[in-house]
């Protein structure tokens, strides 16, 4: 990646603004004596923050439960409950504060208080009850990015329900593999939502989904957000607005065992089937509180924009359990970055008083592109920190971002952390770290990460680079993947023994003893910070009639990051000129439908066949230089037919 040479001459250093390090949480004094009480007792460290700041039902005796390693478990004998924590716990204190500004893309605002979010996620907790939703069930969320979604996890959680968000992006196939995985109770989705100014047809992807499987799902619970007519089956279809009109505001949460798993959510992994990350309640909730605090300094007066969908783990940590847990003011926007123009981002923080504000790179770089010219028409005055995530950003985004939002001087804290993780691992921390463009700095207190080589063997020295891992289990950890340990393991841990957690990322550590991650090592994209398996894009594409066999290597792209690029063989003659046209098209629209648009490859070539090695083995590396129209240094004399390269290069 040209990203790596660009990180690994990168030399300035920003030190945190004496301003901030004023009032902040933590100062470098306060964050070495929280690092080094951690190192000292890693698990009495986390357990003495999970007692002072959550809210337990039970109290927990138990702390780390590694009997069953690398299964582990956190505060077993205790019991909580997520939505307890994010809601009740603020009522006294904070009832008319404001815990959701919401903002549409047609500028419909409207606010929520804590007493006010607290009635609704009753109302309809209690109306899933009445559906017969019980602790344990999974319930899928099919939704825009609404405060509704916020709603129906906070619904869900209140009751010991599973949920597990499907991103509204995806399509119909994508929904009901999911929903069949998780042997899904009900579906909670939306008439509609709204992007770019058009009506993304959610409940349309449902019935469609339900139409070709998901024999589990016993009712659909509706609500209504774009007014638009869709299709009603009334013997399975639930309006939200009936369903939660009779019933009472208060409803008792439900509590569960700090291991009673909070949510499921499905992500891609080097296999065509995604899986189902199992995160725990108690732990998990310990994990997005406390980085709250400790990487987005969060107080009172706050309004935290992060402007990650729901469907996400950014927006599950950071829009949802984080904040709230912590009686933030969040702000949510449905919409595009672009309507009705490029300021739109500007002009929200600008009118809702945003002070942090929490992105990926992709977006950073998409508005670095549109010009200075729309962040300048705005009052950014109130932003006192910005946050990156998702992938690596790169020096010359993160500069723009210092510069033109940041005024030079707000904090940027760039995090590293994994849906698999459940809560940012790595990141400055704010009043404490002197930042690097282009580096997540370093582990937060109690995570121990380290950089092993091949074999699993550290990497000594000043300079070290290979496998990011993660030496010391931690509560917000994924518990496992859901209905297949087996492939918990193996994905995580067999590669060294079960001695490390494998994180999947290659990194490079510097004298300083910060961390530079170099991207993934497995087949795994990242396409606009969002998660995409090569071998997924492959069924999907193999999936049509005319498609033989089909190989997806990520490219390196200005704003993406990495789009994809897809070397396809057909059944029959290979298509030329018009006809190889129209089948990209075809081909790009199937995976659409299979997947979701963001699945879609940016570039489709067709060849006689693929490259391979003698043991049947797709030359992926090749097939990466080929996409990034390098020259070609590979052997390429063992294929069987070496005329192909030129045919994969476009040229014959
Ligand atoms: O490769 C790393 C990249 O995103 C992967 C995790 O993707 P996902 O589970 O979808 O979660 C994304 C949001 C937490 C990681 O393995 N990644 C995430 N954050 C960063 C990053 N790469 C570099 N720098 C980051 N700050």
């Amino acid at each position: 990646m040209s990203n790596i040479s660009s990180v690994l001459e990168e030399k300035r250093l920003f030190p945190p603004a004496a301003d901030f390090v004023g009032n902040a949480r933590l100062d470098a004094d306060s964050l070495a004596e929280l690092k080094a009480a951690a190192q000292k007792d890693p698990s009495g460290f986390w357990a003495g923050l999970a007692r002072r700041e959550l809210a337990w039902q039970t109290p927990f005796t138990q702390v780390l439960d590694d009997s069953r390693a690398p299964n582990y478990a956190w505060f077993a004998d205790g019991r909580t409950n997520a939505s307890a924590n994010c809601l009740d716990r603020h009522l006294g204190e904070r009832g008319d504060k404001v815990a959701i500004r919401f903002e549409g893309e047609q500028g419909d605002t409207r606010n929520w208080t804590y007493r006010e979010l607290h009635a609704e996620v009753c109302r309809l907790a209690n109306g899933l009850k009445s559906l017969g939703v019980t602790k344990g069930d999974r319930v899928v969320i099919y939704m825009p990015h609404t405060p509704e979604a916020v709603i129906a996890m906070q619904a869900c959680a209140r009751i010991g329900a599973l949920h597990s968000i499907v991103f509204g992006g995806f399509s119909a196939g994508a929904l009901r593999d999911r929903i069949d995985d998780a042997s899904a109770r009900l579906v909670i989705t939306a008439d509609g939502g709204w992007r770019g100014g058009n009506i993304i047809e959610l409940k349309k992807a449902v019935d469609e989904a339900l139409s070709s499987g998901c024999k589990s799902i016993e009712k659909v619970v509706v609500f209504r957000r774009s007014g638009h007519e869709v299709a009603f089956d009334d013997s399975r279809d639930v309006w939200w607005h009936e369903l939660v009109a009779t019933q009472a505001t208060a409803c008792d949460p439900e509590w569960v065992e700090a291991e009673h798993p909070l949510f499921l959510l499905y992500t891609s992994g080097s296999t065509g089937k995604p899986k189902g990350i199992q995160h725990s309640t108690g732990g998990y909730l310990l994990g997005a509180h406390m980085t709250m605090q400790w990487v987005f300094d969060i107080r009172d007066d706050d309004v935290f924009w992060c402007t990650a969908d729901v469907g996400w783990i950014t927006g599950h940590t950071y829009v949802c359990y984080g904040p709230l847990s912590n009686g933030a003011t969040i702000l949510i926007y449905e919409g595009a970055p672009t309507v009705p123009d490029a300021g739109r981002f500007w002009k929200i923080c600008q009118d809702q008083g945003v002070t942090i504000f929490y992105t990926a790179p992709t977006a950073i770089r998409a508005l670095m592109k549109l010009g200075e010219q729309w962040p300048a028409k705005y009052d950014l005055s109130k932003l006192r920190l910005l946050g990156s995530v998702g992938e690596p950003i790169n020096p010359e985004a993160w500069m723009w971002y210092h510069r033109v939002i940041g005024r030079e001087k707000l904090p940027i804290v760039d995090t590293w952390w994994q849906t698999e993780t459940g809560a940012v691992m790595m990141s400055p921390v704010p009043g404490a770290t002197a930042t690097k463009p282009g580096s997540c700095t370093q582990p937060l207190p109690g995570i121990f990460a380290e950089v092993v080589d091949e074999a699993g063997e550290r990497v000594q020295g000043t300079e070290a680079g290979g496998y990011l891992v993660i030496t010391q289990p931690w509560p917000s950890m994924l518990r496992t993947i859901w209905g297949d340990n087996e492939r918990y393991i193996q994905t995580y841990w067999a590669q060294f023994k079960n001695r490390y957690y494998v994180a999947g990322d290659s990194t490079h550590r510097d004298a300083d003893g910060y961390y530079w991650i170099m991207g993934r090592v497995d087949d795994v994209l990242n396409v606009s910070g969002h998660r995409l398996g090569t071998m997924e894009i492959e069924s999907a594409l193999v999936s049509h009639a005319r498609v033989a066999e089909a190989a997806v290597v990520g490219r390196p792209h200005e704003v993406k990051g990495e789009s994809v690029f897809a070397f396809v063989t057909c059944n029959g003659e290979r298509p030329q000129g018009d006809e190889a046209e129209a089948l990209i098209k075809e081909l790009r629209a199937h995976v659409g439908k299979e997947i979701g648009a963001l699945a879609k490859p940016d570039e489709i070539r067709f060849a006689d066949n693929l490259p391979k090695t003698r043991s049947g083995k797709i030359m992926r590396r090749l097939l990466r230089s080929v996409a990034k129209g390098e020259q070609i240094t590979q052997d390429v004399s063992t294929l069987e037919n070496p005329g192909i390269v030129a045919q994969l290069q476009g040229k014959a």
